[in-house]
């Protein structure tokens, strides 16, 4: 493109229109003649397009784009709305015609204010702007996923209790823009959500500093750590394996085991540890810090649910695993009428059969459950609080089935653990089966094509939260992984079902008059 002074039009033109644009490489440089003199900028307004010459220009030279009321200071290009800057030209006059100076800057400085920009979007919780800095930094030829690391860098302090799903969806959606190299759109969708989703749930958050210090990296010492909910401790040991230089290959078995230790927070915290891997390999070791610190943090700060009435058989289940001579897996459809801490003692008592062979009973549990979900529970005024739970709650009995198969064939010692929190899922989603609900309907017969229309379904997703729109890519993801696996057998198939269904059923997540009712019982309460 033309780089430096250009003619444009003479200033007898210019007075004429007073206004008026001036084409070249299909670049539109707006010119205003005013009381102060005459000034060059971008025809296109940097929100969304429209053209400035058209907007309104007061005594001080402040440009109003009238599409949305964007106020630009034409002489230095300033926006008034904190959003995009206006390009502004150098002017000079010349024998009568109007010259502006056309100057790109370097790829360098072009990344710089995209990069500043996208942090403010970032900050706004501005997608679409979030949109733009992406697809400029794309356009420049640099690899965009800078812009991923860098949201990271912004967000982890500001997630007071660690990871949200914003930074597992991110591995997912990234692990989608891999497979989807050479479709620049679908690309940019996939970084786009991660991105929104962290500066989403990172909206007018404060910082939340993290322990400075380190220590040198002990697994026992970080998993006492956690078990004590010491958070600084265990970020200091965290920085311990960070300085090996392979942070996440020095941390995983701790992880894992710190993570399984309970049935905690819907089984979050397992579910997370091999993202955090997925993240830093795909992201480099230079991101391990931001990822792991907050990592930690969420598992040190999860709930412990099997201390809970509901799920307080877990810990005695957990000692009495495979001390029975009862080596055949049960069917899944043994665990149709257990609750949770049935589930886990029938478990317990299964404990000596092989781990795979509980594994594939427990999936399809959990894989039946979420197909045959019961939509009219959605439409029930009445649930008390507590049982609240819709399709999000059933997509973690696969989520967490699929980090359980990568971590516990790792580490078999924690295969007790991740099957027994497999057994409290099963256990705390019975009761809200829809008997009518056919699996033959939902089985999918050729799983590569389902997967390929997936992608194109979550491509445009068309949900206003994240929360909805990372659940399903979590969930397809994981039921992928399942399958890859080739240790699922039928119990993918179902699970293939449940995840065929879900994308066809509505995702009910705001209850307005069930919250109402139930605010109302609960306050008749108060004494
Ligand atoms: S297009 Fe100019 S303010 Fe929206």
């Amino acid at each position: 493109m033309t780089q430096g002074w250009t003619r444009t039009v003479s200033v007898e033109e210019l007075k004429t229109k007073g206004r008026t644009v001036y084409r070249q490489d299909g670049r539109q440089i707006a010119l205003f003649d005013t009381k102060n003199g005459i000034y060059a900028c971008n025809n296109r307004c940097p929100h969304e397009g429209y053209p400035l010459r058209e907007g309104t220009l007061d005594e001080n030279c402040l440009l109003t784009c009238n599409w949305h009321n964007w106020k630009f200071n034409l002489e230095t290009g300033e926006n008034q709305r904190d959003g995009d800057k206006l390009r502004t030209y150098p002017v000079e006059i010349r024998d009568g015609d109007i010259w502006v100076e056309i100057v790109d800057p370097s790829v360098e400085e072009q990344l710089a204010k995209s990069l500043d920009d996208l942090r403010q979007g970032f900050v706004d919780h501005d997608y679409e702007r979030l949109a733009r800095e992406i697809a400029r930094i794309v356009r420049l030829g640099v690899d965009p996923i800078i812009a991923v690391k860098e949201a990271i860098r912004w967000s982890h302090d500001k997630m007071e209790f660690g990871w949200t799903h914003a930074y597992a969806g991110a591995a997912d959606w990234l692990a989608l823009y891999d497979e989807h190299a050479g479709e620049p759109e679908n690309q940019l969708i996939c970084l786009l959500e991660s991105i929104g989703h962290m500066s989403g749930d990172t909206l007018r958050e404060e910082s939340y500093p993290y322990a400075e210090g380190a220590e040198d990296w002990d697994p026992e010492a970080f998993f006492q750590a956690v078990e004590g909910e010491d958070e600084a401790r265990a970020i200091c040991l965290t920085r311990g394996a960070i300085a090996t230089g392979d942070a996440y290959g020095a941390m995983e078995h701790a992880l894992a085991r710190a993570a399984l230790a309970h049935y905690a927070d819907f089984g979050h915290s397992a579910i997370y540890v091999p993202k955090a891997g997925a993240l830093i390999r795909r992201l480099g070791e230079d991101i391990a810090e931001p990822v792991l610190v907050s990592l930690v943090r969420g598992i040190v700060s999860a709930f412990r649910e099997d201390l809970i009435p509901e799920f307080r058989a877990y810990g005695g289940a957990l000692e009495t695993f495979g001390t029975k001579p009862n080596g055949a897996a049960p069917a899944a459809a043994d665990y149709a009428k257990l609750n949770a801490n049935k589930a886990v003692q029938f478990t317990a008592e299964h404990g000596t059969a092989p781990a795979l062979d509980l594994f594939r009973t427990l999936l399809a549990a959990n894989a039946t459950n979420m197909m045959a979900f019961d939509l009219s529970h959605l439409d029930d005024l009445d649930q008390p609080y507590g049982s609240d739970f819709g399709w999000l709650d059933l997509t973690h009995g696969l989520t967490f089935a699929d980090a359980v198969l990568e971590l516990c064939r790792k580490y078999p010692e924690l295969w007790p653990a991740g099957l027994l929190q497999m057994a409290c899922f099963s256990g705390r989603n019975i009761a809200h089966q829809d008997d009518n609900v056919d699996f033959e309907v939902w089985k999918v017969t050729d799983p590569d094509a389902f997967f390929a229309d997936v992608a194109q379904t979550l491509f445009d997703h068309g949900h206003d939260e994240y929360i909805v729109s990372v659940h399903l890519v979590k969930t397809a993801q994981s039921v992928r992984n399942l399958l890859a696996s080739q240790e699922a057998g039928h119990a993918g198939e179902l699970a293939l079902a449940a995840l065929n269904r879900l994308l066809a059923s509505p995702v009910r997540r705001k209850m307005v008059r069930r919250t109402a009712r139930q605010a109302m019982r609960f306050v008749d309460t108060d004494i």
